[in-house]
């Protein structure tokens, strides 16, 4: 299996990847470089949950971290088939399903209620950091179950490479800079799905435009909007992100305090264009860290395709 996962990644993304996993790991096992580190002294996530509890906002947080919206967006994209006229793709990101197993019956009821012909889910299954993912998985599979049969994910930052083979196994395959072909009567749009952007960078954009039809309509799994560039300027038609979480715990108005990656503002959340190319980034369906939100709605997105003729 690690032999078939190195030929799908390609041998020196595999061992860039495997490399900054343990880093990762030894990071977060604050075994790192420095002996008096804060985070070693004081889990940041411990430090926000005990803050929200002395305040008395814990339960109003959490209350809004499970009130998950379901969100339509339409797009428009001339290169769109006939066929795929009306097309309604589900989106689901960053579940990080481990941090409160809450979540997934409230995901699953809104799946259930939302009608769609397929489904994608744009990385961050996991909340940890390092070590067991098997609670993370067992969430993840409720979830999986309910999508409709064609379903696509890619992996984010808090995802590691051995995840891969589990999440295949419960129906879902895992886009490893690789591409897949929807076909409808004879038509087909195309999904490409890249490997984390953000931490990792194994990402190849180039590679995975290559594997679409030059003509062909064209959607981008990136779990970071921060591909929005080179991603624009190979041709995708459509890119759909998360990773930001919309910025999860925000001012009002919905201003984020804290975004997790370098982009202009207009990417972190919701609709964005660049240089022909549309986008979306989603606020997230779960959150990570601490089960909260404020001024910051989780959703499940579904995107409506249309080719505006
Ligand atoms: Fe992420």
């Amino acid at each position: 299996m690690i032999a078939l996962l190195q030929r799908r990644l390609g041998a020196p993304l595999f061992a860039k990847r495997l490399k900054r996993q343990t880093d990762k790991t030894i990071r977060f096992l604050h075994q790192g470089k420095g002996v008096f580190r804060l985070e070693r002294l004081i889990p940041f996530d411990s430090l926000l949950s005990a803050f929200f509890q002395f305040f008395g906002i814990r339960e109003i947080m959490r209350r809004s971290f499970l009130d998950v919206r379901v969100v339509s967006q339409d797009w428009i994209l001339p290169a769109l088939p006939e066929a795929f006229e009306g097309f309604r793709l589900l989106q689901l990101t960053d579940l990080h399903c481990d941090l409160d197993p809450a979540l997934t019956a409230v995901v699953v009821d809104l799946i259930r209620a939302s009608p769609h012909d397929a489904a994608v889910i744009t990385g961050d299954f996991r909340n940890g950091m390092g070590g067991d993912h098997t609670a993370c998985l067992r969430e993840t599979r409720h979830i999986v179950e309910t999508l409709a049969p064609e379903r696509w994910g890619i992996l984010g930052n808090h995802d590691f490479l051995e995840m891969v083979p589990e999440l295949e196994s419960m129906g879902l395959p895992i886009l490893l800079n690789e591409v897949t072909e929807i076909r409808r009567n004879g038509q087909s749009i195309w999904i490409g799905g890249i490997d984390d952007p953000h931490f990792y960078q194994t990402h190849d954009l180039a590679e995975v435009r290559a594997r679409i039809p030059s003509e062909a309509c064209s959607i981008l799994l990136s779990h970071s909007p921060e591909t929005y560039n080179e991603a624009a300027g190979l041709g995708f038609h459509l890119q759909l992100s998360g990773h930001t979480h919309g910025g999860q715990i925000c001012l009002p108005g919905g201003r984020p305090v804290v975004v997790p990656c370098r982009v202009p503002r207009r990417f972190v959340v919701g609709r964005w264009s660049h240089e022909g190319m549309q986008g979306y980034t989603s606020p997230g369906t779960g959150g990570c860290g601490v089960a909260a939100r404020w001024n910051c709605p989780p959703e499940i997105t579904i995107h409506s395709l249309r080719s505006g003729k």
